[in-house]
């Protein structure tokens, strides 16, 4: 019998619970291939579909064009560079995101790069693991101090703002860089000074990277940026690849300009720069900023919440909590269609 649900196309596995919520109110193909769906198999598998709960991949702006019925795309993610807006906003489909729930989670991970980047925990592994540590010797493996140090975030949003509040435990001073200056009660709570983006390259002793991806923000951390930096400065990127330059960065770390990196994201993620996998003195890992399992069992149930909300059903049919393009309900149908 032909169902009259809406139809979804989930595009990982996420948990199953989430899942059978779904089912209650749609008909859900999952994608639990565990690869990711081409461009092309997303354009073919998205054509009949009202909604898309969409994990990580690149929506293109083909796949808006070639489906009809489609209302709403939500993004299992904070960041929302993925989804192709300008395609989506003229024919009223809405796009959402996961804000606040992985903010922790997401800074605990950039603490994570600082301390390794600073005191080489990769590197000191890998020798050790390699059967070189023999003896000790004063400079073996030593590091950059992380207390009492200069904190540069660049990008004082909500999860800059957990990056800075965690310095306060190491005595750092905390000088951030944000287009706008946050709020003076945040500035105070966090001791966090505003300098524009150049001082903060000249002064910070670890630089963390916070901020959204946009066209401006591209190649923001580029050779003149890291020439600016101190030789014993660490970067880390917990923010999005194309945001650093990485073949300036291979060409920083490689000279030794920097002292190391940490990062989470890289351009043409899963693929990076070759040149990273040749140093030692960065730490790298794989987009796992929020992966932790109550993180991203939050950020997977409200993904859902504003998939069920946008596509008109649900306790909050018509008004998903997390729409990040508003101006999609100008452009709304008449009748039918979600509600931004
Ligand atoms: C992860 O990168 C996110 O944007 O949530």
């Amino acid at each position: 019998m032909q169902s009259d649900k809406q139809k979804i196309l989930v595009t990982h596995a996420i948990f199953p619970d989430v899942i059978a919520r779904l089912q209650t109110h749609f008909d859900v193909e999952v994608n639990d291939s565990g690869t990711a769906l081409t461009e092309a198999e997303l354009i073919r598998r998205g054509a009949d579909k009202d909604g898309l709960m969409v994990i990580g991949d690149r929506i293109p702006a083909e796949l808006i064009a070639q489906a009809p019925r489609l209302k709403a795309l939500a993004n299992m993610a904070v960041g929302y560079n993925n989804l192709p807006l300008d395609a989506m906003t003229p024919r009223g489909i809405v796009g959402t995101n996961t804000p606040d729930v992985l903010n922790e989670t997401t800074a605990d991970l950039g603490w994570a790069l600082l301390m390794a980047t600073a005191r080489r925990i990769t590197e000191a592994e890998h020798y050790l693991r390699a059967g070189k540590w023999q003896s000790w010797h004063y400079d073996m493996l030593t590091g950059v101090d992380i207390h009492g140090a200069t904190l540069g975030v660049v990008g004082m949003g909500r999860i800059g703002q957990a990056v800075a509040r965690r310095a306060l435990g190491f005595g750092m001073r905390v000088i951030y860089h944000n287009r706008s200056q946050v709020a003076p009660e945040i500035e105070q709570a966090l001791h966090a000074e505003w300098v524009d983006r150049d001082t903060l390259l000249r002064q910070a002793d670890h630089v963390v990277l916070v901020l959204p991806y946009t066209p401006q923000a591209h190649h923001l951390i580029g050779a003149r940026e890291l020439q600016l930096m101190k030789p014993t400065a660490t970067l880390v990127n917990i923010a999005r690849g194309g945001i650093v330059d990485d073949a300036a960065l291979v060409t920083a770390l490689r000279e030794k300009r920097i002292a190391g990196a940490g990062l989470d994201v890289f351009e043409g993620e899963p693929a990076l720069h070759p040149g990273l996998l040749e140093l030692n003195n960065v730490v790298l890992t794989p987009h796992i900023g929020s992966a932790s399992i109550p993180t991203r069992r939050a950020m997977a149930n409200l993904a859902a919440d504003n998939l069920i909300a946008a596509l008109g059903v649900g306790p909050h049919a018509g008004n998903p909590p997390n729409v990040v393009n508003p101006d999609a309900r100008l452009h709304r149908p008449a009748s039918g269609g979600a509600q931004a």
